[in-house]
């Protein structure tokens, strides 16, 4: 396995990939690796010749007063992991490699789907991602590209994204990968103290119960909405952000349960923000878990 720090690093590997017709795949990430992590890895080696992982922490993904600086990284670590899980190339830039004249001027719209939910909640965040993804993607023009449905919302941005500008490149969506008792891993879950840690299990017993409701019929989206929160108000350490059901596609509110519809949840634990959703294919009667 390989590390890269630079753009033109970057450039001079992947000609030499291009002449050998190898395909591609790439994994972007702030790095503090996982299972979650290592799962997409998984999911981009069985799409591409070549995995290349970025782990570079976005600064302008994250608002002020936000955790930019006290965000964990170990690269030591990352390399680590990453050369476990078959990654080819880890390509780690710093803040002024990826933003050479400060920050950027040219920046990308992530559009309406990014003003709901996070982006409600962090007006920036989801500029920045669209941007540093838009740019990673430039640079190392991969055949494929994985992302996590943990962050479900992310998923609609960038898959906008790449639509919108018309970018080659295929997107593929990994599951969400989870501690024994159900709670998501997450780079974030290392601010939790014991206390909240227990708590935290919240989040995925709310959203398996309010699937489950589903599965037994319940089609009014006021409904599961209302059980879900209550669920989560079981948790007194935790703080709802939201807790909603909507359309898969657009992230709108729903009139009744019918196609691919997402539940989604952000829940606060003193200072730290967990995120977890479920994805679910409603044919009448019938109810499919799937990936966002
Ligand atoms: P990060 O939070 O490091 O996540 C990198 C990728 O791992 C994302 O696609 C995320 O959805 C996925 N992921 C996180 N936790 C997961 C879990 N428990 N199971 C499966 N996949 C999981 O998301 C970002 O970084 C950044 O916004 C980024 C896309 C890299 C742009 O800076």
């Amino acid at each position: 396995m390989q590390l890269v720090q630079t753009c033109a690093e970057v450039r001079a590997w992947l000609a030499t990939e291009r002449r050998a017709e190898r395909r591609v795949g790439f994994v972007p990430t702030l790095g503090a690796l996982h299972a979650g992590h290592l799962s997409l890895v998984g999911v981009c080696r069985q799409a591409a010749d070549r995995v290349v992982l970025s782990v570079f922490v976005n600064p302008t993904q994250f608002g002020p007063g936000e955790d930019f600086s006290r965000y964990p990284r170990d690269l030591e670590r990352d390399l680590r992991l990453a050369e476990d899980a078959g990654v080819d190339v880890v390509f780690a830039p710093t803040v002024e490699e990826m933003y050479p004249f400060g920050r950027a001027e040219v920046t990308v719209d992530p559009g309406p789907l990014a003003t709901v939910f996070e982006g409600r909640l962090r007006p920036t965040h989801f500029r920045g991602v669209a941007t540093v993804v838009t740019k990673l993607l430039a640079l190392v023009a991969p055949d494929v590209a994985v992302f996590g449905s943990k962050d479900a919302q992310q998923v609609v941005v960038v898959r906008q994204v790449v639509r919108d500008l018309l970018l080659p490149v295929q997107l593929l969506v990994g599951p969400t990968v989870r501690e024994s008792d159900g709670l998501a891993f997450s780079s974030r879950n290392v601010y939790l103290s014991i206390q909240e840690r227990v708590a935290a299990t919240v989040l995925h017993r709310a959203l398996v119960q309010a699937g489950d409701g589903i599965r037994f019929g319940v089609r009014d989206p006021q409904v599961v909405e209302s059980r879900l929160r209550a669920e989560l108000a079981t948790e007194p350490l935790g703080t709802v952000d939201y807790a909603a059901m909507v359309d898969a596609e657009r992230l709108e509110p729903l009139l009744t349960i019918e196609g691919r519809v997402l539940l989604l949840v952000a829940v606060r634990f003193g200072a730290t923000r967990l995120l977890d959703n479920l994805c679910l294919r409603v044919h009448g009667s019938d109810v499919q878990e799937e990936l966002p």
